[in-house]
C-alpha cells in the first residue's frame, strides 16, 4: 500500500459534528492501520474558543463514542491526540489567515513535517467560497511550497446557477486537480464494488443493456427523520440532499460504459457521459415523472413520531420534500427505452440502499399455465445494510408437474471472515492524501447533474399546483409513487433489513 507524504490536515469547522463523528474517528482508524503519513499533524480551526488541550480531550471522547470498532486502549488514544492542535479564528476574516499561516509554519517546523497542507472545509457550504478566497489570498493554496488540496462536502451549490458559480470561484483560485468534492457514497465499499461486479465478471456485461433489462430501480431509504438538521434540511430537501449527488452517482456507476482504465478521469468521463445522456424531463412532465412527499406524524412501533412540519427548525407550512421518486430514461444505445426509477426518503420503514436490476421476462412463457405469472429475474446489489448481492431466479419445485418457485442465490460481505469494511471517510481521506481523485465528483459531473434536476426545481418553484403528498412516518412514501412504475401489476421492491428476506414478512 502506497504511503502518503508527510502533511498537515487543517479542518475548518473543527468544533462541529462532522469532525467529531466522522473525520477524527476515520483518521484514528487510518493511523491504527498504519495508513497515515510517517509524520503528520491535524489542526482544528473554528470560531469556538478552545485550547489545544480542550480539543484533544473532546476528540478523545469522540473516538470512544463514534469509532465503528469499540476503542478501549486509552494509551493509543493519548498517543493519537498528541498530533492534534486547535486554532481559534473567524474564517470569514481575511487578516486571520496570516496568523493561521504562521501557526502552520510553526507546527511544520517543530514536528519536521515539511510544507504539505490539506484543507478540509467541514463548515456550512455558505463558507466555502470565502474560506477558499482567503486561503488563496494568504498564499496558502500556492503549490510551489508543497501539496495544497481543498476538500469540500456536498451540497456543491443549491442549483445549476450556484453550482456553476462555486466552481467558477474555485477555478479562479486553484486548479481542478486541487479540489476534492466528497460524495461519501463513492467512499462506500459496496458502491465501488459496482465497478468490480460489472467489469471483473464476464457474465454480466452481455446482459447489461436494453435487450435484456426491463427496468432499473435504485432506492436509498432512511428510517430516521431530519433529527437536529431541520434548519439545513428545510432549505435543501431530498432532491438536493440525496438525488443530486448520491443517487445520481449510483446511476452513473450502474449505467456507465466500461472505462478504458482505472485512471480517475477515465472513470469520471464515463459517469459524465451517462449524466449527459439523461433525457431531460420537461417542466410540464414533472408531475407525471417526479413524485414528492413529506412525512406526517404517526405511530411507529408504539412510539409517536413527529411530522416533518413540527420538527425543530422546520417551517410549519413547509413544502420541502422529505421523499422523492423519479422516473427517467438514458438516451444512449445501451439504455434507450429502459426506465430508471430512483427514490429516496426519510422516515421510511427501514434504512436500506440498493440497486435492483429487473431483467425481462422470457419471450415464451412455457411454464406459465402451471405456475401462473412468473416473476422475472432480478439482480439486487445491496449497498447497505447486509451488504452483498442477491440473484432471484426460478426453479422447479420437486415433484409432479412443473411448479415453479422463485428462489434466491445470495452473497453477503459479512460471510467473508476477518474482512473489515472500512468507513467511507477513511477511504476518501486516504485517497486525498495520496492525491487520487477517482472517488470524488468532478466539476463537470456536478454541473451536469444540476442541469438534469433544473426543470424539476423550476417546476416545483413555479407551479404551486404540483402536489406535495403526505405519507405517514414509517411507511414507504406516497402511494402515488407506485403509479410511476410502468407495467401492469409492477411495483417498487419493498426491501427488508436482511438482503435475502422475502418482502412481506421481514425484519425492518
Ligand atoms: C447525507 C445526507 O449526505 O447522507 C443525509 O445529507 C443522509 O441527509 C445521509 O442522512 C445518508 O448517508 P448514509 O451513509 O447513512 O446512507
Amino acid at each position: 500500500m502506497e504511503h502518503p507524504k508527510n502533511l498537515v490536515i487543517v479542518i475548518f469547522g473543527a468544533s462541529g459534528d462532522l469532525t467529531s463523528r466522522k473525520l477524527i474517528p476515520a483518521i484514528f482508524s487510518l493511523r491504527s492501520q498504519n495508513l497515515m503519513p510517517e509524520k503528520y499533524s491535524i489542526v482544528g480551526v473554528g470560531r469556538t474558543k478552545l485550547t489545544t488541550d480542550d480539543f484533544r480531550s473532546k476528540m478523545s471522547e469522540a473516538i470512544v463514542s463514534f469509532s465503528e470498532e469499540k476503542v478501549t486502549d486509552s494509551d493509543l488514544i493519548l498517543s493519537f491526540v498528541k498530533d492534534l492542535h486547535y486554532h481559534s479564528m473567524d474564517s470569514a476574516e481575511e487578516p486571520a489567515y496570516a496568523e493561521l499561516n504562521s501557526v502552520l509554519q510553526n507546527i511544520c517546523k517543530s514536528c519536521s513535517i515539511g510544507g504539505n497542507y490539506i484543507f478540509y472545509l467541514a463548515t456550512p457550504p455558505s463558507m466555502y467560497e470565502v474560506i477558499a478566497i482567503n486561503l488563496a489570498r494568504a498564499g496558502l493554496m500556492n503549490q510551489e511550497s508543497g501539496i495544497r488540496r481543498l476538500i469540500i462536502e456536498k451540497p456543491f451549490g443549491y442549483d445549476l446557477h450556484s453550482g456553476r458559480k462555486l466552481n467558477k470561484t474555485l477555478h479562479e483560485l486553484i486548479s481542478e486537480e486541487q479540489i476534492f468534492r466528497i460524495d461519501h457514497y463513492l467512499g462506500k465499499e459496496t458502491v465501488q464494488n459496482l465497478l468490480v461486479t460489472r467489469f471483473a465478471n464476464g457474465m454480466f456485461e452481455p446482459l447489461w443493456n436494453r435487450n435484456y433489462i426491463h427496468r432499473v430501480e435504485i432506492t436509498s431509504a432512511e428510517s430516521i427523520g431530519v433529527e437536529d438538521r431541520g434548519g439545513y434540511y428545510d432549505s435543501s430537501g431530498a432532491l438536493r440532499d440525496m438525488v443530486q449527488n448520491h443517487l445520481l452517482q449510483m446511476v452513473g456507476l450502474t449505467a456507465m460504459e466500461p472505462p478504458s482504465s482505472l485512471d480517475p478521469d477515465a472513470i469520471r468521463n464515463e459517469v459524465l457521459k451517462v449524466f449527459q445522456s439523461l433525457q431531460p424531463i420537461k417542466e410540464e412532465d414533472v408531475p407525471n415523472q417526479v413524485i414528492r412527499g413529506q412525512y406526517t406524524g404517526s405511530l411507529i412501533r408504539g412510539e409517536c413520531v413527529t411530522g416533518y412540519r413540527y420538527e425543530k427548525g422546520v417551517s410549519v407550512d413547509s413544502r420541502t420534500e422529505t421523499y422523492v421518486a423519479i422516473k427517467f430514461f438514458i438516451n444512449n444505445w445501451r439504455w434507450g427505452g429502459v426506465p430508471f426509477y430512483i427514490r429516496t426518503g426519510k422516515r421510511l420503514p427501514t434504512r436500506v440502499t440498493e440497486i435492483v436490476v429487473h431483467f425481462k421476462q422470457t419471450p415464451h412463457h412455457l411454464f406459465q399455465r402451471e405456475a401462473g405469472k412468473l416473476p422475472a429475474n432480478q439482480l439486487i446489489i445491496r449497498i447497505q445494510p447486509d451488504e452483498g448481492m442477491l440473484l432471484k431466479f426460478d426453479m422447479k419445485e420437486p415433484g409432479a408437474g412443473f411448479n415453479i418457485k422463485n428462489v434466491n442465490m445470495d452473497f453477503h460481505y459479512k460471510d467473508l471472515a476477518n474482512i473489515r469494511v472500512p468507513s467511507a471517510y477513511e477511504r476518501l481521506l486516504h485517497d486525498v492524501m495520496l492525491g487520487d481523485s477517482t472517488l470524488f465528483s468532478r466539476d463537470d459531473e456536478v454541473e451536469t447533474a444540476w442541469k438534469f434536476l433544473e426543470p424539476i426545481q423550476r417546476a416545483w418553484a413555479n407551479n404551486p399546483e404540483i402536489k406535495v403528498f403526505g405519507y405517514p412516518a414509517g411507511t414507504w412514501g406516497p402511494r402515488n409513487a407506485n403509479e410511476l412504475i410502468e407495467g401492469e401489476g409492477l411495483t417498487w421492491r419493498y426491501p427488508c433489513k436482511n438482503l435475502a428476506d422475502d418482502e412481506l414478512y421481514c425484519e425492518l
